[in-house]
């Protein structure tokens, strides 16, 4: 397998390129590093994962999650797709709200927020969605005419790493399923008619048995509160965690298959249950965005001695992921695609950290310094998780139309952001 050709890339007589742009010819215009988006993949990415699931008979509801991507181009286009979003913050509302979304188009999901959070998302017109009954009951006068939903911890989670499990005993999330019953009692008792139910149980699940078999778990809990509280529910969430192969050698999910033995666990369970006609409802982040972006940084300078070093402006500032999980992300030289892979070296950042490895013990043409690196896959959880630390700004982001033509959806920060809300006292000014 050629590492180069992974989406959104493919190898042209330019280099590599991204619909028909050179990613050397982007570097030089906007700079570096550089985030830079297929419109086109995200397109695909939305309308594959849609058509796996249209054959559920009320249709699938696809939630954007976000947190994966925030960036507001990316959400407009996938809401000309049809998406709504999920957001975990106030913050994330308004960029949501930015890209066009409606409020109604909204879930709400956010994790230990204080009051005023959650009493802002309930004005927005937004729908909640619970972690625990204590946030419901911060804000249950706001709720009585909404749909109300809460989250489940229905007892195990699985993810790619441990940091990304989010549902099982040690989890802080969601209302454990002897507890769920309780909170919609509640809710049903403060006057609340429209209710939804959520799961959301870890992410970058590449088996296709898992969401299925979850599905069908979140049902019989569902079914448990239908009866005990005789309430319905009006949607069931199955939160996100669809994976993506970050191996160039990894087979990608079979997502047809995953789409259809969800939509027949969903409409059998429903069936046995009474639970009558809930609509389906997906929160992917990773699956519609991961592989839509690849992030490009120059070789500063290289370093031969027992290891190799290749230094470049790529670090945990601008990419967490490696530092922070140990994960995996495929790179290759967009100005030397093809090349025999004949070095091996780690690819390193500026930070001052040693865990700003970003690429340990790869195989790589033989790199020079002004080379443009390119990371794939850094769509989701990418740029949203960059920070300034070590004083460096963040990078730039770049959206491709179909049509080959670069867009600027976020200016690259200046240093001025570091001091941006500073104040120093005056007596410290001496
Ligand atoms: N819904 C909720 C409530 C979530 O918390 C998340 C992700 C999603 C949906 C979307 O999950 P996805 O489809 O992307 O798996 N920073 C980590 C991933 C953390 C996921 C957190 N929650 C990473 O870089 O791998």
């Amino acid at each position: 397998m050629i590492v180069e050709d992974k989406q959104p890339c493919n190898i042209s007589g330019n280099g590599l390129e991204i619909d028909g742009l050179s990613l050397t010819t982007l570097a030089d215009r906007f700079g570096t590093p550089l985030y830079v988006t297929s419109e086109r993949r995200l397109r695909e990415n939305y309308r594959r994962l849609a058509e796996a699931f249209s054959s559920s008979k009320d249709g699938v509801k696809i939630n954007y999650a976000v947190k994966a991507n925030s960036n507001p181009a990316v959400i407009s286009v996938l809401r000309q797709e049809g998406a709504g979003a999920d957001v975990s913050s106030i913050g994330e509302l308004l960029v949501a709200r930015s890209a066009g979304l409606s409020p109604e188009k909204i879930l709400f999901s956010a994790n230990f927020a204080p009051k005023s959070e959650l009493e802002y998302a309930a004005l927005s017109g937004a729908t909640l969605n619970f972690d625990s009954l204590d946030q419901f009951l911060k804000v249950a006068d706001l709720c009585a005419s909404s749909t109300v939903s809460f989250r489940i911890n229905p007892g195990e989670g699985k993810g790619e790493y441990p940091g990304i499990t989010t549902a099982g005993k040690d989890a802080k999330f969601g209302i454990p399923a002897d507890r769920a019953a309780e909170a919609y009692a509640r809710a049903k008792a403060a006057g609340v008619k429209k209710f939804g139910i959520h799961m959301m149980t870890g992410s970058n699940v590449l088996d296709e048995t898992y969401l299925p078999r979850m599905t069908s778990i979140l049902l019989e809990i569902a079914s448990r509160i239908c009866k005990g509280v005789a309430l319905r529910f009006d949607f069931v969430d199955l939160g996100g965690g669809l994976g993506v192969p970050y191996h160039a050698d990894q087979p990608p999910l079979d997502i047809v298959k995953v789409g259809r033995q969800v939509v027949d666990v969903f409409s059998s369970k429903c069936e046995e249950y009474e639970l009558g006609n809930p609509v389906l409802t997906l929160e992917p982040g990773r699956y519609l965005v991961a592989d839509t972006t690849v992030l490009l940084g120059r070789v500063n300078s290289i370093k031969r001695y027992e290891k190799v070093f290749i230094g470049t402006e790529v670090g945990m500032n601008q990419l967490l992921r490696p530092a922070l999980y140990g994960a995996y992300h495929e790179v290759a030289i967009a100005n030397r695609p093809g090349e025999m892979r004949s070095l091996k070296a780690d690819l390193v950042g500026q930070i001052c950290e040693n865990t700003d490895i970003l690429a340990r013990d790869r195989n790589l043409p033989p790199v020079e310094e002004g080379d443009i690196v390119v990371f794939y896959d850094c769509g989701a959880y990418g740029y949203s998780m960059s920070n300034n630390y070590n004083g460096r700004p963040r990078a730039a982001e770049v959206i491709v139309s179909p049509q080959g033509r670069a867009h600027l959806t976020r200016q690259r920060e200046d240093n001025s952001e570091l001091t941006r809300g500073t104040i120093v006292p005056s007596h410290l000014l001496r």
